[in-house]
């Protein structure tokens, strides 16, 4: 009874989180701070998650973590664009990053959201921009990976995802969300597929008919699901900084005899840094999720919804800079 009530106070600390930095987000005063404060010298607080502003920096910030043996997806910031005319410029900025990634020899792999493409404003011309950058990385042979967005956007970015793949495009996977109660049934349809799965636990504040709304349904839902995809997925991604659910995987892994190159591990950048290098120490792989671009605010804002005490490191940040 007493850990039932712990676990609700704990699942309720952590939605209350979420919501209010969720709320925060939604806030021009807070943007205004956070986006004169949050980058400008080279040791300011959101910089802690985001590689730079520039792809340049990003670069740079990619090229120390390959030197420390972790693999990179890089991820040019930039959600919910409401015209053509900005979901054509994102896209243009793709297609600038892939030739100029080449030319620095760092790993190709990304990672963009689709209302970035503009799925929004138009479902059709956001598919049309998602086939120009799959097209050009194919040329690269870079891999896409398209991140998942909130529940509404669950059902629109599985079916881009799977008219692309039917068309032959291969370079390109889809991330599910533990949380989300449809995950498991969106999960063995794209495996059925024979498609590439990022597995995460959401980053979203979701309600709870779509979403379990306790920690541990949503451990127990990511572990159910990391059982399926280590044995049925191809090449699945375990995206997690718990480490709870990375000892339940490597528990799986090695029940299960599966083979170390058969999946990897990814974490975000700035992230349990302990963790990303302990892993890669352990000879599993390891992918660093490497964020970057002036569009910075909202993934920032996720990152401190997910974990108050972050909150403290940006306050320390914003006083010493004043
Ligand atoms: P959980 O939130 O349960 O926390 C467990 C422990 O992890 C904490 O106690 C702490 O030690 C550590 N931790 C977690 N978050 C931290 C933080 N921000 N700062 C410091 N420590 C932290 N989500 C989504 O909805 N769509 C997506 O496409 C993606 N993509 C994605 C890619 C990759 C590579 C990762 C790792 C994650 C995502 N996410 C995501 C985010 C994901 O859904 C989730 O919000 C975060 O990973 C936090 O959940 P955890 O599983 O890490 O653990």
């Amino acid at each position: 009874m007493n850990a039932r009530l712990a676990a609700l106070g704990g699942a309720s600390m952590q939605a209350l989180s979420k919501r209010f930095f969720h709320f925060l987000a939604g806030s021009a005063a807070v943007k205004r701070i956070a986006s004169r404060y949050g980058m400008r010298r080279s040791d300011s607080f959101a910089r802690r998650f985001i590689a730079g502003e520039s792809l340049e920096e990003a670069i740079v910030a990619a090229g120390r973590l390959e030197a420390m043996g972790l693999r990179l997806t890089l991820d040019q910031l930039g959600e919910s664009v409401t015209s053509l005319s900005a979901a054509a410029a994102a896209t243009r900025t793709w297609l600038d990053s892939i030739p100029r990634i080449v030319a620095a020899g760092i790993t190709r792999n990304i990672s963009l959201k689709l209302t970035q493409l503009g799925i929004d404003v138009d479902r059709e011309a956001a598919r049309d921009n998602l086939r120009r950058i799959l097209d050009a990385a194919r040329a690269g042979d870079f891999f896409v990976r398209i991140d998942m967005e909130n529940s509404p956007y669950v059902d629109v970015t599985l079916d881009t995802w799977e008219q692309v793949w039917r068309e032959g495009y291969r370079n390109v996977g889809v991330v599910l969300q533990s949380a989300l109660r449809r995950s498991e049934a969106d999960m063995r349809r794209v495996v059925a597929l024979g498609g590439r799965i990022r597995l995460v636990k959401g980053a979203y504040n979701e309600p709870d008919d779509v979403a379990y709304q306790l920690k541990a349904d949503v451990d127990a839902a990511f572990e159910r699901m990391a059982r399926v995809l280590l044995a049925e997925g191809n090449f699945p991604a375990i995206g997690t900084h718990d480490p709870h659910m990375l000892e339940t995987v490597k528990t799986l892994v090695a029940q299960q005899h599966i083979a170390r190159d058969r999946f990897e591990f990814q974490l975000l950048y700035g992230v349990r840094r302990d963790l990303q290098t302990q892993l890669k120490n352990d000879g599993y792989g390891v992918r660093i999720y490497v964020p970057f671009g002036r569009e910075w605010f909202p993934y920032f804002m996720r990152r401190l919804g997910e974990r108050p005490a972050n909150v403290m490191f940006v306050m320390k940040g914003i006083l010493g800079e004043k």
